[in-house]
């Protein structure tokens, strides 16, 4: 599995984006080996709950932006796609899974991560959408963020104008938890015994539930996905994109 490696520790999994060189930017290798851990998890009994956590400075920096400034966009597109269907499958998978933030989660990061059915942060991290500043629509789980926030509160987040700590995530109900003297990651992992303890029938009753009252999110993403693409057109984007490429 490129760029992801898992852990056992007893019936917890965790799962590590392994990129630190990049900030464990979301591109199509490490997506990938993300899609095929989580797939392999979901069928391993032994597996009562998934822990998500970066490795390095940072828990993920979003989208790869090498990668997203590419000049063929309709890969770039599909990537988008690609993104927001994993992180959707997230709640419809059976067995629940915590993401553990520390240091940073920016832009598809902080979609990933708050995906997740538990969110534990350090007081410090810092959270944002930075992809207005960089010409474009957030390209998926828009919709997330209002579950998670309502929408007044996810559209100023949307804006990226004013990046915030984890405190202030928790405050606000994007994170639930803060994870204090501990790591973000111990943290997470208490968490997930506890989960992993339960009966996994019952738990993934839980997740199927709440997933039905999500259907919504696919259709929102698709659009999404279109106004980004429409977005990706305009002078501040292809400034943003022609900088990364020259890197
Ligand atoms: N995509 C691709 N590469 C990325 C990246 C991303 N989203 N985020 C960071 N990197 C790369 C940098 O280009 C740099 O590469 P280099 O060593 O070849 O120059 C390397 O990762 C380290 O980044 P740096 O900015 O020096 O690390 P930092 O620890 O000082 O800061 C962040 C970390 C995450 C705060 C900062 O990298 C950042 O703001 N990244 C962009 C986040 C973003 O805009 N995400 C939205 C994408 S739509």
């Amino acid at each position: 599995m490129h760029y992801v490696h898992i852990d056992r520790r007893e019936s917890v999994a965790i799962v590590t984006l392994d990129r630190p060189e990049r900030r464990n930017a979301l591109g199509s290798e490490l997506l990938s080996g993300l899609i095929a851990a989580f797939a392999q998890l979901s069928t391993e009994a032994a597996v009562g709950a998934i822990v998500l956590d970066g490795a390095g400075k940072g828990f993920c920096a979003g989208a790869d932006l090498k990668e997203f400034s590419g000049d063929d966009r309709d890969a770039v597109s599909r990537l988008n796609l690609v993104m927001g269907a994993f992180v959707r499958s997230i709640p419809l998978m059976s067995k629940p899974v915590i993401a553990a933030v520390d240091g940073f989660a920016l832009g598809g990061g902080l979609m990933l991560a708050i995906s997740c059915d538990l969110v534990v942060t350090s007081p410090q991290a810092r959270w944002g959408l930075p992809e207005v500043s960089l010409g474009w629509l957030p390209g998926f789980g828009l919709s997330t963020l209002v579950d998670r926030v309502g929408l007044v509160k996810a559209r100023r987040i949307a804006f990226g104008a004013e990046p915030f700590n984890g405190t202030e995530a928790v405050a606000i109900g994007l994170a639930d938890i803060l994870s204090g003297e501990q790591s973000a990651l111990d943290t997470a992992l208490s968490h997930a015994q506890k989960l992993a303890a339960l009966p996994a029938r019952a738990v993934g009753s839980v997740k199927h539930y709440f997933s039905l009252m999500t259907r919504n999110a696919e259709t929102m993403d698709v659009f999404a996905n279109r106004v980004y693409a429409q977005d990706a057109e305009s002078p501040e984007a292809l400034d943003t994109m022609r900088a990364r490429r020259e890197k």
